[in-house]
This record gives C-alpha cells, sequence and structure tokens, in this order.
C-alpha cells in the first residue's frame, strides 16, 4: 500500500448552486427566507404543545421531537448553503465536511426513525385503544426516542468510519452544495466500487425498506379505521393522512438520492435543494394548516399571550 504517499487535500470546494451572481441574490434571499420560517414555523409548534396541556399526549410530544430534528436538520446545511451563496470561494474544510457529513445522516437517521414510532404511536391507538395508554407510556415513548437516536448514531458514524480512511489526494471539486456521501466517496484516489455498493445499502435500501414498511403499516391503519364511525375516525384520518404527506415528502428525495448508482444528474440539485432545506419546513405547514387541535391550540395560545402583551405595554 502507498497511501502514506498521498498528502491528503485540506479542503473541499464547493460548485455551489449556480455561477451566476443575480441568481445568487435571488437564491440567497429565498433559502434565507425559507430557513427562517423553517425556524420560527418548529419553534411556534414546540411553543404550542408546550404551554398546551391538552397537547401533552405521546402524539404531540413526539411532534415535538421532530420539531427539534427539522431544526437541527436544517441548520446543517442552511447556513453554510447561504454564507457560500455570497462567496466567491466555496470551500470547506476536510474535517468540516466530514462533520457535515456525520451530522447530516445522523439526524436524518433519527428523524426517519422517529416518523417510524410516530407511525407505531398511530398505530397503537387505533388498533388498541383501550390498552394505548398503557402500551405508550411515557417511559416505553422515551424509550423508544432514544434507540431512535442511537440508530441515527450508528447508521452515520458507520459511513463516516468507511469515509475517513481513504486516501483523498486530487480532484476535491464537489458537484454539490454540501457534503454527501455519493460526492464525497467519488473523490476518493481508489476504486470505490465495493465501498458504493455499502453505502447504497445503508442509505438506500434502508429508505427504500423503511419507506415501505410504513406505507404498509399505514394502508392497515387507514383500513382498520373503515370499521369506525363519527368524530373519532374523521379526526383519526386526518391525522394519518397529515402523517403520510410528511413520510411521502421525507422519504421521496431520499430515495431518489441515495438508492441508484452514485452518478450525477442534471436534476439533482433540485432534489437536494428539496431535500435540505425544503423537508424541515414541511412539519410545521401541514400541522399547522392541516391539524384542527394544533390550530385550536396556536389561537387559544393567542389569545393567552397577546392581551398579556398588552398589559405589558400598558406597564
Ligand atoms: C420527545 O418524546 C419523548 C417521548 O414522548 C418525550 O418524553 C420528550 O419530552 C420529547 N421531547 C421533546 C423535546 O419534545
Amino acid at each position: 500500500m502507498e497511501l502514506g504517499n498521498h498528502t491528503r487535500v485540506k479542503e473541499f470546494v464547493f460548485v455551489g448552486l449556480t455561477q451566476s451572481p443575480k441568481l445568487s441574490i435571488i437564491l440567497f434571499l429565498s433559502l434565507f427566507l425559507i430557513h427562517i420560517i423553517t425556524l420560527l414555523g418548529n419553534l411556534l409548534i414546540m411553543l404550542t404543545v408546550t404551554c398546551e396541556s391538552r397537547l401533552h399526549t405521546p402524539m404531540y410530544f413526539l411532534l415535538r421531537n421532530l420539531s427539534i430534528l427539522d431544526i437541527c436538520f436544517s441548520s446543517i446545511t442552511a447556513p453554510k448553503v447561504l454564507i457560500d451563496l455570497l462567496a466567491e470561494r466555496k470551500t470547506i474544510s476536510f474535517n468540516g465536511c466530514m462533520t457535515q457529513m456525520f451530522f447530516f445522516h445522523f439526524i436524518g437517521g433519527v428523524d426517519i426513525f422517529t416518523l417510524s414510532v410516530m407511525a407505531l404511536d398511530r398505530y397503537l391507538a387505533i388498533s388498541k385503544p383501550l390498552h394505548y395508554v398503557t402500551l405508550m407510556s411515557n417511559g416505553r415513548c422515551l424509550g423508544l426516542i432514544v434507540a431512535s437516536w442511537v440508530g441515527g448514531f450508528i447508521h452515520s458514524i458507520v459511513q463516516i468510519c468507511l469515509l475517513l480512511p481513504l486516501p483523498f489526494c486530487g480532484p476535491n471539486i464537489i458537484d454539490s452544495f454540501y457534503c454527501d456521501v455519493p460526492q464525497v466517496l467519488k473523490l476518493a484516489c481508489i476504486d470505490t466500487f465495493a465501498l458504493e455498493i455499502l453505502m447504497i445499502s445503508n442509505n438506500g435500501l434502508l429508505a427504500v425498506l423503511w419507506f415501505f414498511l410504513l406505507t404498509v403499516s399505514y394502508t392497515i391503519i387507514m383500513v382498520m379505521l373503515r370499521s369506525h364511525t363519527g368524530e373519532g375516525r374523521r379526526k383519526a384520518i386526518s391525522t394519518c393522512s397529515s402523517h403520510i404527506i410528511v413520510v411521502t415528502l421525507h422519504f421521496v428525495p431520499c430515495i431518489y438520492v441515495y438508492a441508484r448508482p452514485f452518478t450525477a444528474l442534471p436534476s439533482d440539485r433540485v432534489i437536494s435543494v428539496t431535500f435540505t432545506v425544503i423537508s424541515p419546513l414541511l412539519n410545521p405547514l401541514i400541522y399547522t394548516l392541516r391539524n384542527q387541535e394544533m390550530k385550536s391550540s396556536m389561537r387559544r395560545l393567542h389569545r393567552r399571550l397577546v392581551p398579556s402583551a398588552k398589559e405589558l405595554a400598558l406597564g
């Protein structure tokens, strides 16, 4: 092995979202706005769930978990992308790149596992309504959340451990605007075919199987709901369809990016933007616009907070 002879690249250079200065400004403004709305929307969800005691149920605690994850996930890529849109040289240090990849997959993994816990929670609530409270106790729910974090960590650390020892000797141009496994793996100065297969199974196959599993679960839930009646049924259908939309919009770009050989396609940029910037915004959008219980809680919270602000102003 002659790996010792190579000097490892110190930094990577992003091709970035666009070369045009005009488009850069437009993208900067729109992505900045989206990022701010994502942060505020998710904070609003967290605030509402925390302040409204009637939302103190596993389902809404899980939603609050998801909001935290969305804030973290969008903060892994968005600030760097925004800075780079205004910068002439879009570089990232080797360690910075590895760190970004680690957190991207760590939080992304936890996100997907948390969505699964949400599916399980709905499944138990609908299939075993009488035992739901004992089956989904606070302790057990917390256990599932901890398991999600452990799962995300393992999913991510495995990839980083495989990538770190690779020789990165020459080309350091990343054909993207953030560091991710497919683009970085391509820059290694060895034949990465076997590794590529491994990474596709770790990411792509996992995403496909998981999406399949979740789709089947929600189909079963929807079929079970056919025998229910009245208000409860309407509410359950509304909740589950929100979950299905969130799950679909999370998984489809993810599958598109990872479940194929790592060759670049022209549409990749658009999909990557959806994946990194838009999907953390989905929860707040879907839950604030579609979920009746959430909407009425927000209105109550608003009424509670606004008068007190007036009183404050009046001294
Ligand atoms: C995450 O979910 C667990 C389990 O329901 C809950 O105990 C915890 O408070 C949640 N964390 C946040 C920050 O919402």
